[in-house]
Formats: C-alpha cells, sequence, structure tokens
C-alpha cells in the first residue's frame, strides 16, 4: 500500500509558483474552497488566541512581551531539549508552523542557522503572527522566509531540497490518509540524509485518556472532536517512516515515548474532569509502564 501511494503521488507536484502571495504569505489559488472547511475555519478561529500569541498585537512599546520573547515561546520541551546548540542549514521546512515558536526557540536559545525557512500551517490569524513574531524578534536572522497557508499534504517544494523537517504537536490533528500522503511528500521533498523531527507528534493509542476519549466518541459518532483523532503505536509510526520513503532519507531514527503520562482526559465533552491535571500528574509509571501511559510519541531521525 505504501509503494501504491508513492506511486500515485509522485506524479501529483505542485509549486509556489501555483500560490498567491499576498502580504507575506502564500495561499492556494482554491483558497476559497479551503476556507470553507470545518478543519480549517476551526484553527482560524483557535489561531486568534493561541497560547496567548495574539497579545503580542496589542502589546505597547513598554510591553515586556516586545523584550522577552521567552513569554511567546515557553521552555519547548521533549526532542527539542536536546536539540544541538550552533547548528546551520540550508533549509527548514515546518510542518503547523503555528505563530513560530518553535522556530523562535531554536534561533535563539539554540542558535540554529538557515539560509531559507518553509513554514506550512493552515490558519492565517497564526501566519500573520507569526510574521509580526519574525518582525519583532527577528528569528533566522538574514534567512529567505516562505510562509504557506494552506493544508499539509501536497508540499510545493523541489525534491530532496530540505535538510529538516521538523513539526511539533500538529499530525495528531490531521486525519490519518491526509498523515500518510504527508509522509509521502515530506520523504519526497527530505534530502537524503537530511534530518526530521516530529516532536509530540502522535497520540499514543494505549493511553487509557484516550482510550476513554474514543468510547466518548463513539456514543456520538456525528459530532466529533477533531482534536482527537486516531492514535499509533510506537510499530505502526515506524511502519508509517518506513512505507512512506522517509526511513530511506533518513535510516537512523528513534520512535519514543514522551514524558507526559495520563491516564484521565482533562475534559470530557468541554466538561472539566475533576482532578485529572493533579492525578495525571502525578503518575510515576515504571519503565514497562510508561509506553501504556505516555500521552504520545515523538520520532526523530539520529543524527540531528
Ligand atoms: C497545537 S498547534 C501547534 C503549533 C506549533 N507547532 C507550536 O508548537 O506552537 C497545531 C497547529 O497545527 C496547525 N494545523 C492543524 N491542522 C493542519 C493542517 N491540516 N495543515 C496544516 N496545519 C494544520 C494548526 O493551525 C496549528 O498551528
Amino acid at each position: 500500500m505504501g509503494n501504491n501511494l508513492m506511486t500515485q503521488l509522485t506524479n501529483v507536484k505542485i509549486s509556489l509558483n501555483d500560490f498567491q502571495l499576498r502580504d507575506g504569505i502564500y495561499f492556494p489559488k482554491d483558497y476559497e474552497q479551503l476556507n470553507s472547511t470545518e478543519h480549517k475555519q476551526k484553527w482560524d478561529r483557535i489561531g486568534k488566541t493561541y497560547y496567548g500569541s495574539q497579545k503580542i498585537e496589542q502589546a505597547a512599546e513598554t510591553s515586556p512581551i516586545k523584550q522577552d520573547y521567552t513569554l511567546l515561546t515557553g521552555t519547548p520541551g521533549g526532542t527539542w531539549s536536546h536539540f544541538p546548540v550552533n547548528k546551520s542549514v540550508d533549509s527548514i521546512l515546518e510542518i503547523g508552523s503555528g505563530y513560530g515558536r518553535i522556530p523562535l526557540h531554536l534561533s535563539k536559545n539554540k542558535n540554529l542557522r538557515c539560509q531559507k525557512y518553509y513554514g506550512l500551517d493552515i490558519s492565517e490569524p497564526l501566519l500573520q503572527r507569526l510574521l509580526k513574531c519574525k518582525q519583532e524578534y527577528d528569528f533566522f536572522p538574514g534567512a529567505e522566509f516562505y510562509i504557506i497557508c494552506d493544508s499539509a499534504e501536497l508540499l510545493p517544494l523541489e525534491d530532496d531540497s530540505i535538510d529538516l523537517v521538523m513539526s511539533n504537536c500538529v499530525f495528531m490533528h490531521i486525519p490519518d490518509a491526509q498523515i500518510r500522503k504527508l509522509f509521502v511528500e515530506i520523504a519526497r521533498v527530505l534530502k537524503p540524509g537530511g534530518v526530521f523531527i516530529f516532536n509530540h507528534s502522535f497520540h499514543n493509542k494505549s493511553c487509557p485518556s484516550h482510550q476513554i476519549h474514543n468510547f466518548v466518541r463513539r456514543l456520538n459518532p456525528v459530532k466529533q472532536n477533531a482534536v482527537y483523532l486516531k492514535q499509533y503505536s510506537a510499530d505502526e509510526i515506524k511502519v508509517m517512516l518506513t512505507d512512506s520513503g522517509i526511513a530511506a532519507k533518513s535510516p537512523q531514527y528513534t520512535v519514543e515515548p514522551t514524558q507526559e503520562y495520563a491516564i484521565l482526559p482533562q475534559k470530557i465533552k468541554g466538561i472539566p474532569v475533576p482532578f485529572a491535571t493533579l492525578i495525571n500528574r502525578s503518575l510515576k509509571p515504571s519503565a514497562s509502564m510508561r509506553e501504556t501511559l505516555a500521552y504520545g510519541y515523538s520520532a526523530y531521525s539520529n543524527n540531528i
């Protein structure tokens, strides 16, 4: 099935020439159609207040947020905590860049440098804010910026053109069939020997918190929360990396459970579950239970 999908997709390619550049953002020609989708409308709505980042737009010159970018990045953990310092690459593609939290962190705290940064996200408000953050904090100074507002599936980039493909907390929001197509595209654009980092990107199918969500979803299959889509095991993630061709481009990689554990969801149908945060935070699973209780998985090249 992986090979069939690869053959189908290698025949369909798009380029940035098929997009329209408006106020620093590349939009697909069928943007109206994308705008009419529920998924896009949801992320445009969330994007207006995501992570409190809208504060940067209203901030007075004297506001601390103008001086301190960490008010916008927090301290991204997981794979980012062992990202090396002073790395320099030609090109970076970020899937689901949001307002640029991860590139801002990597540029400022890890001194990551690049010549070209491609940031793709479905949410227009978040991408407008990414441009604002770039203006305020000048992350990746001197790099060419290509900011693309589209749903991540076909990538408007050349074969073997990207050194580092990264994504943070995005794939769990994208339906399974689309993820598989996207992975074939990532494999196509990644340079041989290039690096991928998919941090906190997959929900863990054996985590009890997700299983409770799945149970509730089955009670009302018509109205489902798109934030909780399909979950995966480590083996399923490895198969996706292999089938898509990503593993062939970057053969040494790790799939590891996140260090965030959960037995209870924070909310069920929007209603907070009492003490869920407290109970989840108190979990200290033994090594043999970590794969069961981990909230999700990250996958990344070993040659970061
Ligand atoms: C949880 S946020 C993470 C944002 C950013 N990576 C960060 O760590 O701050 C998920 C992001 O995925 C984007 N997203 C969701 N579905 C998408 C899709 N189909 N195509 C592209 N981006 C998508 C959202 O707009 C949002 O920016």
